[in-house]
């Protein structure tokens, strides 16, 4: 039995790492393939090092470019090593262009595909990932869920029940992993700017860091916030592409309470999240890691497709840019870190339950 694992960008790895391990531990071949929509070393390889993957066995190397350009060259370049091997099952993880490319080239050469991360939805067909969610979940054999708000957006898409299983959150899987590990390293980046409270940013959604009156407004109300609780922002290079081509990089990088940084390892950004007292963001995957951490979170975003974060967790979603001040005081007099939240198999345990549902699908 093989099973093909995918990544591509930088959210999927640590979903991925734990499953791998734990196929090799059954005695199980995997086969790794890396798209290559995330190529930086800080954006990719970084990670293998942190999570103790193995490397890649394949790379496709497709790079950055339209949706419609990354998506297709993922597609022609997957199609080859798909005929080059007799696949039980591909795996495939979150919501990115190489999670759908992927899919749709193994359903039409008749290969299992399950989908790790299944039924989140946003309800926002504007966001890319949203349409990558929706037509991977459509077509996919095995939807292992999150959470069960994921069990129930399928079910009210009218998706069979014998498809869909509510495994838990496998990024928590990683996060334990990484905790133990940080404990006994001085890996802090926060540490070489003499902080020990302070608040963490990351942007890089397309809907923040695109507009160019966004982004001014954006930096405007960071300053602002900083003279409350020191930044501590490393940046997507989506975000300071941007940032550079509205002039605003230098208004961020002269203010002295703001620390910009490069994006980080996997083991150095647990470490920052793990001891901050807050965190702004818009990335997804973050919501869940604060949560998990009892760290306040505040999304900048009209919506979430992870709402447990928000019932279950520390998250709040901050709408209006207008309105983040008022939410940074209230985090900031409730004082930081809360009682660490675990909804329901957020328990380090989610890469076992995914590999009994892989083996029994095969095996059905
Ligand atoms: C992608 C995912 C998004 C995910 C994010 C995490 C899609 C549709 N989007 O968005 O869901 O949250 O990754 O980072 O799949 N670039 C580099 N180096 C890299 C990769 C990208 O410099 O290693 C630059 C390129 O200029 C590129 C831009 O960043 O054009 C954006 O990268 P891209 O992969 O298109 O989208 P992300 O914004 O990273």
């Amino acid at each position: 039995m093989l099973v093909c694992l995918i990544v591509g960008a930088r959210p999927n790895f640590m979903k991925i790492a734990p499953i791998d391990r734990e196929f090799r531990k059954r005695g199980i071949e995997t086969l790794l393939v890396h798209t290559g929509q995330h190529y930086d070393q800080n954006m990719s390889d970084v990670f293998f090092e942190d999570l103790n993957m193995k490397s890649p066995d394949v790379h496709l190397n497709v790079g950055s470019g339209s949706h419609a350009t990354q998506t297709a060259r993922i597609m022609i370049e997957f199609e080859k090593v798909c005929n080059d091997h007799d696949f039980a099952m591909v795996v495939v993880v979150g919501d990115v262009n190489s999670t759908i490319a992927c899919t749709l080239v193994a359903k039409k050469l008749g290969i299992l595909v399950t989908h790790v991360e299944a039924g989140l939805r946003s309800f926002d067909r504007e966001m890319p990932e949203e349409i990558n969610r929706i037509l991977t979940d459509r077509i996919s054999d095995l939807l292992l869920t999150p959470s069960i708000d994921g069990n129930e957006n399928l079910k009210n898409e009218g998706v069979p029940e014998n498809r869909v299983k509510f495994v838990g959150n496998i990024m928590i899987d990683s996060l334990y992993d990484a905790l133990d590990r940080v404990k006994s390293e001085n890996s802090n980046p926060a540490k070489k700017f003499g902080l020990n409270h302070y608040c963490v940013v990351t942007l890089h959604r397309p809907s923040n860091v695109d507009d160019e009156e966004k982004v001014v407004e954006l930096v405007e109300n960071l300053v602002h916030v900083s003279h409350k609780i020191p930044i501590v922002f490393p940046i997507h290079p989506r975000t300071r592409n941007n940032l550079k081509k509205f002039g605003k990089l230098p208004v961020l990088e002269n203010e002295p309470l703001i620390h910009i940084l490069e994006p980080l390892g996997y083991l150095e950004f647990v470490s920052l999240i793990g001891s901050s007292n807050l965190v702004i963001t818009d990335s997804g995957g973050l919501q869940e890691e604060t949560t998990s951490l009892g760290i306040p979170c505040l999304t900048l975003r009209e919506n979430t497709e992870r709402p447990i974060t928000i019932t279950e967790g520390t998250n709040q979603l901050i709408t209006d840019v207008s309105t983040l001040q008022i939410s940074v005081d209230d985090a900031l007099q409730d004082l930081g870190v809360k009682e660490p939240k675990k909804p329901k198999y957020w328990d380090g345990k989610t890469a076992k339950r995914i590999v009994d549902a892989i083996i029994d699908c095969v095996e059905r």
